[in-house]
């Protein structure tokens, strides 16, 4: 899949201030630090999104639009521990409002960190998209950081306590976008929605 242009279109703080309704939407969200801006950057082959040493900086909404036809979604990541209560519960806000009123996504991705095992915060947010209907699926960041072997075994943990703790097992993607991994794999997806 050609990325022929991306168009950065504007940041919002809130799913009404996001733009027009009538193009499909692609969301990328997960936990601070996840390596959600270098996914995005892979998958536009562009700089597009800020990477940081600096967790917990997207505080907005952010929409591209990608070769005039659907638009990439950047969310602010969630679980970032040095933030104040309020300001969890800020981005919290924002990501539930915009989960609740974009009637254009069409597909969500969930980033989780490879190396990690299963975390409560991780769980508890692809439940609750579950409960809410919403479409998704989840990519693994960072996969050159382990063996091959090693990442066979945390992928099967993972999807084993997502069917124990909510009974789902969703389609998943091991990328890397160090090695460029999983990118015609998150385009096919897309497009094959679109
Ligand atoms: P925030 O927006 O700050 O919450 O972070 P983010 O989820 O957008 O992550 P970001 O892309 O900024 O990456 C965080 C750190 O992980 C940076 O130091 C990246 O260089 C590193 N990183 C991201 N993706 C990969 C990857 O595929 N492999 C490796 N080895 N490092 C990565
Ligand atoms: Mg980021």
């Amino acid at each position: 899949m050609i990325v022929e242009s991306v168009k950065f279109i504007k940041s919002s703080p809130k799913a009404k201030e996001c733009p027009q309704t009538d193009i499909p939407e692609f969301t990328f969200i997960g936990r601070s630090n996840v390596g959600k801006s270098s996914l995005i950057n892979m998958l536009a082959k562009k700089k597009i999104a800020k990477v940081s040493g600096n967790p917990g900086k997207t505080l907005l909404i952010n929409h591209f639009l990608i070769n005039n036809n659907w638009f990439l979604v950047d969310l602010p990541g969630y679980g970032y521990a040095k933030i104040s209560k309020k300001e969890k519960r800020k981005i919290e806000n924002i990501i539930v409002d915009y989960f609740k009123n974009r009637v254009n996504l069409s597909l969500t991705f969930v980033l989780i960190d490879i190396r990690h095992d299963p975390q409560l915060i991780d769980l508890d947010f692809i439940n609750w998209l579950s409960n809410n209907n919403v479409n998704f699926k989840i990519i693994f960041t960072k996969a050159d950081k382990l063996k091959t072997n090693q990442k066979e075994e945390k992928v099967k943990k993972y999807i084993k306590a997502l069917i124990k703790k909510i009974k789902i097992s969703p389609e998943n993607i091991i990328s890397s976008s160090k090695l460029k991994l999983g990118r015609e794999e998150i385009m096919n997806l897309i497009y094959s929605e679109l």
